[in-house]
């Protein structure tokens, strides 16, 4: 069989030991050759692609970012999108493919299975969001990172006397700073999925600070105030119709400045989230994913994407996994809030 190999939506550490997992397993136990195709579904339509063998996956497993390239582009945006990958499958002797991406690029692959096209999708993101597995690689490294850079900025808030106002990804779900926040310990924790009392956050951080302490309040990308609007960066949108969100860390620190009438700073941790080595859980995760996913190719076992239910690898439908996302729970969030203030 010739496979070929994609990864698509925004990039996450991991995404090279998935690959070389999938080539590794695939030519040396299943005697598959593989293609590597370039930028996200871009690739397949506009026929970019890389040669993709052993040599290419030597020193990768340890690599942030991915060998292929990434993009948001969707083929059902695009006029005869679809057709022209068909074309260029054929054209390329591809049997079936592997798509490596988060709710997006898995959207499509289940399109595609749909419309004829054999897939077998391997779930990325930091944010933590696809529904049927109970975690994604790159969301251990985003949680690391995150934390370590809450745990300076404690040191430097006390120095200070400040409230530091820490920013970190999540369009709509608040795993990254739920996970991150807890393990930090911040004084306040605000996630997408509740929205927020400006009069509670700034009650907690005084409270904090008549405790002789610095309050570290830890915010998603898409958390709201009650009654409020996410903060954007720009109106546009991509082509899978999100917005670019940025900018509540901000305006809550200032919010807090002026109500507390203490100093008050946002740190927005923004892609340094997703860049650089995957921590060891990501890369066992990423390795497993990759072995799995090339094994249900060999089978022909299409439409599905492989997940992690315990500690156990399984296959789900596509269209399960891409059918809602998955949300901090309410228990999760309240668990957290006993800390706060
Ligand atoms: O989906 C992953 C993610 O990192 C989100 O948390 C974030 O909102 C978005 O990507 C940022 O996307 P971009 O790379 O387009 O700035």
């Amino acid at each position: 069989m010739r496979i070929g190999v994609l990864t698509g939506g925004g990039d996450c550490p991991g995404l090279n030991a998935v690959i070389r997992a999938v080539v590794r397993k695939g030519v040396e136990v299943h005697g598959h050759e593989f293609v590597g195709f370039r930028n996200g579904w871009q690739g397949p339509i506009e026929g970019k692609t890389k040669p993709l063998g052993l040599e290419q996956v030597e020193d990768i497993l340890t690599r942030g970012g991915t060998i292929l390239g990434s993009s948001r582009t969707n083929p059902y945006k695009i006029d005869g999108g679809v057709d022209k990958i068909k074309a260029v499958l054929a054209d390329q002797g591809v049997d079936a493919l592997i798509a490596i991406g988060g709710e997006d690029t898995l959207g499509v692959a289940r399109r595609l299975t749909e419309d004829g096209v054999g897939v077998v999708g391997v779930p990325k993101t930091i944010d933590n969001d696809l529904g049927a597995t109970d975690y994604t690689f790159g969301f251990d490294t985003a949680v690391h990172i995150a934390t370590e850079a809450i745990d300076r900025l404690h040191t430097t808030a006390e120095s200070h006397h400040r409230a530091l106002v820490v920013e970190v990804m999540g369009r709509h779900a608040g795993w990254i700073a739920l996970h991150s926040g807890m393990a930090g310990g911040a004084n306040v924790i605000l996630v997408p999925e509740r929205p927020f009392s400006v009069d509670k956050v700034v009650a907690w951080v005084q409270r904090r600070f008549e405790k002789e302490y610095a309050p570290i309040i830890v915010v998603a990308e898409g958390a709201m105030p009650e009654g409020g609007a996410e903060v954007l960066k720009t109106g546009e949108k991509d082509e899978f119709g999100h917005v670019r969100l940025g900018g509540i860390g901000t305006w809550l620190a200032e919010e807090i400045a002026e109500r507390t009438g203490k100093e008050s700073r946002a740190v927005v941790l923004g892609h340094v989230q997703r860049g650089g080595t995957p921590t060891a859980y990501d890369r066992v995760l990423a390795t497993r994913f990759g072995l799995h996913a090339v094994d249900a190719v060999h089978e022909g076992d299409f439409g599905v994407m492989v997940a992690l239910r315990g500690t156990e690898i399984v296959r789900v439908k596509l269209a399960e996994a891409t059918d809602e996302l998955k949300t901090v729970p309410i228990e999760r969030y309240s668990e957290a809030e006993v800390l706060f203030g």
